[in-house]
């Protein structure tokens, strides 16, 4: 049995809707109360067994590296005291993962980015997160349940959550069958449909388990919407082999990569911190 020993973060983004903050500091290392966003995602993927990190940056993003690395003149200083703690979940991330990175020196996109890190995944399935969203749920992560899925279907994976359907244009959006409880076999997906035409209220959101031969199939996927090489355009061509499966997961979701979707974040987890 195959299992899911790789986690890629595109986090390549100039993250607009953020500046001026994101104007010298990644989008990705945005905190929600005292922890960046791509902390989270990597905490995400541990709950999921994988401990191989691999990021796809870009300029102005070395903040990601220094984050997961030690900072010895700072270490120095709180040891012994009480602050010593707050630098806790780091290092035990630091202690079970290992990190690789590889820029994206042109950004076409996101499928395009995924691409960028194949040489970082090599040919084994792989789990995917953009870190801006940021999920938060009961027991299991959303990539642990979905890595348990993986283990079962063999196939790509795409997280789903209903949507309001004057909001589909901001998502890839499936139209499937449903196979079982939470569980599509995705017919047909389209990138940011207006919607009249969006074929259900299902979108996909930043969480993917992708089988090896998806970066043959980018590398054959024509820039699409936007002009950017769109990860759903090379998804449909697997869904159209009936190769690829929608996971409506149980969790809540924030979208931070928009402000109000942010402070949600925010209040949401200081609220469930000060309790
Ligand atoms: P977004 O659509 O949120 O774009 O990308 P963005 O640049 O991060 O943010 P805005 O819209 O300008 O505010 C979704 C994810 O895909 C990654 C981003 O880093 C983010 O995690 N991405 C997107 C890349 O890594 N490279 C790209 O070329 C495009």
């Amino acid at each position: 049995m195959t299992v899911v020993k790789k986690c890629l973060f595109p986090a390549a983004g100039y993250g607009t809707r953020f500046l001026p903050a994101t104007k010298a500091m990644p989008k990705e290392m945005l905190p929600i109360v005292t922890k960046p966003l791509i902390q989270y995602g990597v905490e995400e993927a541990m709950d999921a067994g994988i401990t191989q990190i691999g990021v796809v940056t870009g300029r102005g993003k070395r903040a990601i590296e220094d984050h997961f690395d030690i900072s010895y003149e700072l270490e120095h200083q709180i040891a012994g005291s009480d602050k010593e703690e707050l630098l806790s979940s780091t290092r035990d991330i630091m202690e079970r993962c290992t990190f690789s990175y590889t820029r994206q020196v042109e950004m076409k996109g996101l499928g395009h980015a995924i691409l960028v890190g194949e040489t970082l995944i090599g040919r084994e399935p792989f789990a995917v997160v953009l870190a801006d969203d940021y999920c938060v749920t009961e027991g299991d992560g959303v990539l642990a349940q979905m890595v348990k899925l993986y283990e079962k279907y063999q196939c790509s994976i795409v997280a789903v959550q209903e949507v309001p359907k004057d909001e589909t244009y901001l998502y890839g959006v499936i139209e499937g069958d449903l196979e079982a409880d939470n569980i599509y076999r995705v017919r047909n997906m389209v990138e940011k449909p207006a919607p009249e035409d969006a074929p259900s209220n299902l979108a996909i959101i930043g969480r993917y388990i992708l089988s090896p031969d998806i970066f043959d199939v980018i590398r054959s996927t024509p820039p699409g919407k936007n002009g950017e090489i769109q990860i759903t355009d090379a998804l449909q061509l697997q869904a159209q082999q009936g190769r690829v499966i929608g996971y409506q997961f149980a969790g809540r979701r924030f979208d931070c990569g928009s402000i109000d979707g942010f402070i949600d974040a925010t209040n949401y987890t200081y609220k469930a911190q000060t309790k």
